[in-house]
C-alpha cells in the first residue's frame, strides 16, 4: 500500500473542528503557527515500534498477566530538568518496580509520568492573591509559575522548550535504563543514600539482599540472563495541548498509521474527556496505547462509549481506564463500571490513580493528600476487583525521588505542620521517596493476597 503522508498526517488534525477544553489563549496566532510548523519538522521522541511494544505489554496487564507501575511528577518543570532530579525519580520507580516484581511475583510494566508532563488542566481559569487576579499557571509548556502579569501570558515558544526538555530527559532516562545503572545487580546501589534514615529504606535493603542471593544462586548455577542487565521503561504524559501533540503526530512508514511520537503512552484527563470533543477525537486517530481518567461521576454508559470510540477493534492493550474516584467513592462507583465493561466483552486495563480524588487544603493553605487515603483508595480498588473476579491492573501515582513534604502520613510520618518544610511541587502534592516505597510494599501485599 502506498501512503499519502500528507493526507494521512492531516487525519491527526480532525480535532480542530471540535470544541477543545483547557487550551491556552495565545495572544499571537501567527507566532503559534510558526512554532507548530517548527515542531512538525523535529525528529520523533519515541518510535512507533516502541509504542507497539508498550501496547503489547499493556495487553498483558489487561489480561491479568502483568502489573502497571506508572508514576512521576504532577507537573514537570523546566528548571528541574537536571541529572539529580531525573535520577532520583527513576531510582524511586526502579525500587518500587523491584519491590512489586519480587514481593508480588508479577511482571511489572514501568511507565514514567516523565519527559513531557508539562501541561496542566486547571479547575479555574483565574487566580486571585491579595486582591490581584491573574490567569492561572497552566504548566511550564504554557506560561510561567511566577505570579506576575507578564509571566502568566501564554507563550507558544514554550512548546519548543517542552520538546527540548522532554528530549533531554528521555535521553538520560534511556541512558540510565539501558547503560548499566538499572542492572538488577545494582539493586542495593539505588538505595544507598537512603537506607539508614528510613524504615522503608531498611525494609527495602532486606528485600535487595534476598534479590542478591537469588541472583548469586542463579549465577552459581551457570545462568546470568541478559534481561537483568537493562530495564524496559516507557514515557507518558497527559495529551492536553493538542497543538503540540498533533504537531508531533507522524505517519509510521511501516504501517501507514498515525502515532503521537511525543511519548509512548498518552492519556486524556478527567477535565477533557467529553466524548464529542477534541481530545477524544485526537486520541481516536493515533495508535499509541491510550489512557483515560475516570472520575466519580463517570457512568457505565460513558465507559462503553469510550471503548467504542477509542478501541473499536477491542484490542487488549489499546485502552487503559485510570480510575480516580476518591477513597470514599471507589467502592460505590467502580463495581458497575467494571461489571458492564466486562459484560461487553472488551478487555481493558484497569488502573487506580489514588491521588486525584483525595486532595484537600490544609489549614496552612497547602494542597495536600493523606497517605492513608491514598492507601485506602488502592485497597478499595483491589476489593472491587477481587469481588468481581477481575484484574487490578496497576497504580498511577504522583511521586518524586526527593525528600519533599507534600503529602501527610507514611511510615516516616509527615505531619500537617511539616508541610512547609519542603513543599516544592509546581502543582499537586507528590509522594516522597519513602512514602512511594511504603506504598509499593503495601500494594505488593495486596496483590499477593488477592
Ligand atoms: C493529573 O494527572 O495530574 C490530573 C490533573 O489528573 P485528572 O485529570 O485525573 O484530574
Ligand atoms: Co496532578
Amino acid at each position: 500500500m502506498t501512503v499519502n503522508a500528507k493526507t494521512s498526517a492531516s487525519a491527526g488534525n480532525t480535532w480542530r473542528d471540535l470544541p477543545a477544553a483547557q487550551q491556552p489563549e495565545y495572544p499571537d496566532a501567527e507566532a503559534l503557527r510558526a512554532v507548530i510548523a517548527e515542531l512538525e519538522s523535529y525528529p520523533p521522541l519515541v518510535f512507533a515500534g516502541e509504542c507497539d511494544q508498550l501496547r503489547a505489554r499493556m495487553a498483558a496487564v489487561a489480561k491479568g498477566e502483568a502489573f502497571l507501575l506508572q508514576g512521576g511528577d504532577c507537573a514537570e518543570a523546566f528548571d528541574a530538568v537536571s541529572a539529580d532530579h531525573i535520577r532520583n525519580k527513576l531510582k524511586t520507580l526502579l525500587q518500587m518496580g523491584a519491590v512489586l516484581t519480587y514481593a508480588a511475583s508479577v511482571p511489572v510494566v514501568k511507565v514514567g509520568r516523565i519527559a513531557g508532563q508539562y501541561s496542566k488542566p486547571r479547575s479555574k481559569p483565574m487566580e486571585t492573591r491579595d486582591g490581584v487576579t491573574l490567569p492561572v499557571y497552566r504548566g511550564d509548556s504554557v506560561n510561567g509559575f511566577d505570579f506576575t502579569p507578564e509571566s502568566r501570558i501564554p507563550d507558544p515558544e514554550r512548546l519548543k522548550r517542552m520538546y527540548h526538555a522532554s528530549a533531554s530527559t528521555l535521553n538520560l532516562v534511556r541512558a540510565f535504563t539501558t547503560g548499566g545503572y538499572a542492572d538488577l545487580r545494582q539493586v542495593h546501589a539505588w538505595n544507598q543514600d537512603f537506607v539508614k534514615s528510613s524504615p522503608s529504606g531498611q525494609r527495602y535493603e532486606q528485600l535487595a539482599r534476598e534479590i542478591d542471593n537469588a541472583l548469586n544462586f542463579m549465577r552459581a548455577c551457570g545462568t546470568d540472563p541478559e534481561e537483568f542487565k537493562t530495564v524496559e521503561f516507557f514515557s507518558s504524559h497527559e495529551a492536553l495541548l493538542l497543538d503540540y501533540e498533533s504537531a508531533l503526530t507522524r505517519v509510521d512508514s511501516r504501517t501507514g498509521r498515525l502515532y503521537d511520537v511525543s511519548a509512548h503512552m498518552v492519556w486524556i484527563g478527567e477535565r477533557t474527556r467529553q466524548l464529542d470533543h477534541a481530545h477524544v477525537e485526537f486520541a481516536s486517530k493515533i495508535r499509541n496505547p491510550i489512557g483515560i481518567k475516570l472520575g466519580p461521576a463517570t457512568t457505565a454508559e460513558e465507559a462503553l462509549r469510550y471503548i467504542d470510540r477509542l478501541d473499536p477493534d477491542r484490542e487488549p492493550g489499546r485502552l487503559t481506564f485510570i480510575v480516580r474516584m476518591g477513597a470514599d467513592k471507589i467502592r460505590d462507583r467502580l463495581p458497575e463500571l467494571v461489571e458492564k465493561v466486562t459484560a461487553s466483552g472488551a478487555v481493558v486495563a484497569w488502573v487506580t490513580d489514588p491521588m486525584h480524588g483525595n486532595t484537600f487544603e490544609a489549614a496552612s493553605g497547602h494542597k495536600t493528600r493523606r497517605f492513608d487515603d491514598v492507601l485506602d483508595e488502592v485497597k478499595g480498588f483491589f476489593e472491587v476487583h477481587k469481588a468481581l473476579g477481575t484484574h487490578p491492573g496497576g497504580i498511577h501515582v504522583e511521586l518524586t525521588g526527593d525528600d519533599v513534604t507534600e503529602c501527610v502520613g507514611g511510615g516516616d510520618e509527615i505531619f500537617v505542620d511539616d508541610l512547609h518544610q519542603r513543599y516544592e511541587t509546581a502543582c499537586d502534592p507528590r509522594l516522597n521517596r519513602s512514602q512511594s516505597l511504603d506504598l509499593a510494599f503495601l500494594v505488593a501485599e495486596m496483590y499477593r493476597d488477592q
